[in-house]
């Protein structure tokens, strides 16, 4: 037996560091300047000032709305927010204990088959799919907690809708905002890995519900879109102010990530943290704000001591998880709310991969034997 390294290609650095696998109008992550960029907007100019579904428009189809164009979005996305009876009913099947990612993975798909979805990716498809996100996280998360799902109501826009039918109230103003800037700041992030997984499916000719499905598994991982709940947790595992330096000490002396740092393209700080870390100050009260920026600041002073040659920044994650506990959200909620919002970049992607589409299907560098010679299973040792 042999055993050999072949390629006739030169391998991509491991994890695909620095290769650039597409080429895309819809955002870009400036990572040494700390920039994002949707559709040529600095991510600081649409915070605060846009709603969700401005966004949606403007990733979709390439410039913010006018009146015009927003009245009819906004109509057409809240015609499409009730989910369809085998929907409904697939949502109920599910265990009160399941995690609430594998319900929106399992209920998207669901929509996939009960709408359905088929064919070219369209428009319209991505809105059908957006516009339903939050009523199947909503209906599951109600339906666990021994509750009948809310009716989504169709005057009240994407972000106070998504509250009124987790709670069966009318929000307040504060949640409404702080919840529709979440949605704006995560919406899209250039190549990262649930995006680039739905461009793969895309671009097998698939339709975009496979595709969205798949994003929906890759965005689920602690290294992606899982993190915030995971930084609760540690915030909750520190506990005090006193004991930041030694909790910290030990999770590095121990080689444990650290939850909310780090992050393979941004080499200084990542601007929605920025914009986060301000609003967590307005809406946390001041004893877990002051645990919160107290952990940061003794975390990032230590991973730049130790870790000097590596450029580690508070990411998206350390104070999402801040904004969504503010306004009322399960922990285990935070990474379906972050696929609430990612919905609209995933099938932006996915239709600007139909446009010129190619297969996506690289090499691999075979490390395994050659030469083996077959032998029947009754004469294996
Ligand atoms: N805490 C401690 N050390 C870290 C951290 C961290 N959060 N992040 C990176 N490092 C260190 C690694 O230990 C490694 O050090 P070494 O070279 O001495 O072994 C070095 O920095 C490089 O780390 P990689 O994991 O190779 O960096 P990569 O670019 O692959 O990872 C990632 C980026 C996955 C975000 C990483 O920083 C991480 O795991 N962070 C914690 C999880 C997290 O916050 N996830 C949310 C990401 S944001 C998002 O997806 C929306």
């Amino acid at each position: 037996m042999s055993s050999v390294t072949t390629s006739n290609t030169s391998a991509a650095p491991k994890g695909l560091d620095g290769v650039v696998v597409a080429s895309t109008a819809i955002s870009h992550v400036f990572g040494n300047e700390g920039r994002l960029v949707y559709r040529g907007y600095d991510i600081g100019q649409l915070a605060g000032k846009t709603t969700f579904e401005e966004v949606c428009f403007l990733l979709w189809k390439g410039h913010l709305p006018n009146q015009v164009e927003l009245d009819a979005l906004r109509a057409t996305m809240s015609a499409q927010r009730a989910l369809p009876d085998a929907v409904l009913a697939t949502i109920r099947a599910m265990p009160a204990s399941a995690d609430p990612m594998d319900n929106l993975r399992t209920g998207a798909s669901a929509i996939g088959a009960a709408l359905p979805i088929s064919g070219t990716a369209t428009f319209e498809q991505a809105l059908a799919l957006a516009a339903r996100f939050p009523t199947i996280v909503a209906a599951f998360d109600r339906l666990r907690k021994g509750k009948e799902p809310v009716a989504p109501r169709a005057d009240l826009g994407h972000a106070a809708n998504y509250l009124y039918m987790l709670t069966g109230e009318i929000p307040p103003e504060n949640h409404v905002k702080s919840l529709d800037t979440y949605l704006v700041l995560l919406a899209d992030h250039s190549m990262n890995a649930s995006t680039f997984t739905a461009r793969v499916i895309a671009s097998t000719e698939s339709d975009i519900c496979s595709a969205i499905v798949g994003g929906i598994g890759a965005l689920k991982g602690p290294l992606h879109g899982g993190a915030p709940a995971l930084v609760m947790d540690m915030l909750d595992a520190i506990g005090t102010a006193d004991n930041i330096k030694p909790w910290i000490d030990q999770a590095l002396d121990g080689h444990h990530k650290l939850m909310g740092f780090g992050h393979r393209v941004y080499k200084t700080t990542d601007p929605r943290a920025e914009i986060l870390r301000e609003m967590a100050r307005q809406s946390s009260t001041p004893e877990f704000f002051a645990l919160a920026h107290g952990t940061e600041e003794y975390a990032l002073a230590e991973l730049h001591r130790r870790k000097s040659d590596q450029k580690l920044y508070t990411n998206v994650e350390f104070y999402s998880a801040a904004v969504l506990s503010s306004v009322g959200l399960d922990r285990d909620l935070f990474p379906s709310t972050f696929a609430i919002s990612r919905v609209a970049g995933w099938t932006a992607h996915v239709l600007e991969q139909m446009v010129g589409n190619r297969l996506i299907r690289p090499q691999s560098e075979y490390v395994g034997p050659l030469g083996l010679t077959f032998a029947p299973v009754s004469e294996r040792a």
